[in-house]
């Protein structure tokens, strides 16, 4: 791939599956800003996630997440990391596969369970894996969004790697000189 294709890199996958650390990672490594769409919607909303899906509901989350992604997706240069279920709208993805360069960073269930459950206990409430045995519905929520995942422009396996790791994958499939060119000015 030819570095000035990528607009932007756009980080998908479960929640948990370390896009915000690997945002950062790649962030110092390429000298990108980094983004979070999650962080947009709750500065937009004023209020956490969970109380957006507790008051209104997903539907008004997924729509205030659409208009997120579209308005950041315009924009060159930077490191995006979307929300988990953000790439399984198709709105969505289809606004973050031409604005950026997409790698979905693939996790197993049990990494993310692990994740999700200990040693991260300030860890944000996720709404979508309240209630029910959590290992469970991961597995189910991730059979579900397999097919949209697929659809990324690449996949990273995360499972045994660090952030930084990860980052230096990214930046392999993307080339040399990535952030040296294509940054805009913005
Ligand atoms: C969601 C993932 C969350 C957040 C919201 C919905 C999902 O983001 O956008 O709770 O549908 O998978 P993270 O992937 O950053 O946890």
């Amino acid at each position: 791939m030819q570095t000035e294709q990528v607009r932007n890199i756009v980080l998908v996958g479960f929640m948990a599956s370390g896009k915000s650390s690997v945002s950062r990672a790649l962030s110092r490594r390429c000298g990108w800003p980094r983004v979070d769409v999650d962080d947009e919607i709750v500065a937009r909303a004023g209020k956490p996630i969970a109380d957006i899906f507790r008051d209104s509901g997903e539907e008004a989350f997924r729509e205030l997440e659409r208009s997120v992604v579209r308005d950041l997706c315009v924009d060159s240069g930077r490191i995006i990391a979307a929300g988990g279920g953000s790439f399984i709208d198709e709105e969505s993805r289809s606004a973050m596969l031409t604005g950026g360069t997409v790698f979905y960073l693939s996790t197993t269930p049990e990494t993310i369970h692990k994740r999700v459950t200990k040693g991260h206990p300030n860890a944000p409430v996720r709404p979508l894996l309240a209630g029910g045995d959590p290992l469970e519905r991961i597995k189910e929520l991730l059979a579900q969004r397999g097919p949209a995942y697929a659809q990324a422009h690449h996949t990273v396996e995360t499972d045994n790697l660090s952030p930084d790791r990860v980052a230096e994958a990214i930046l392999k499939i993307c080339g040399p000189g990535l952030g040296k060119n294509t940054r805009s000015n913005k």
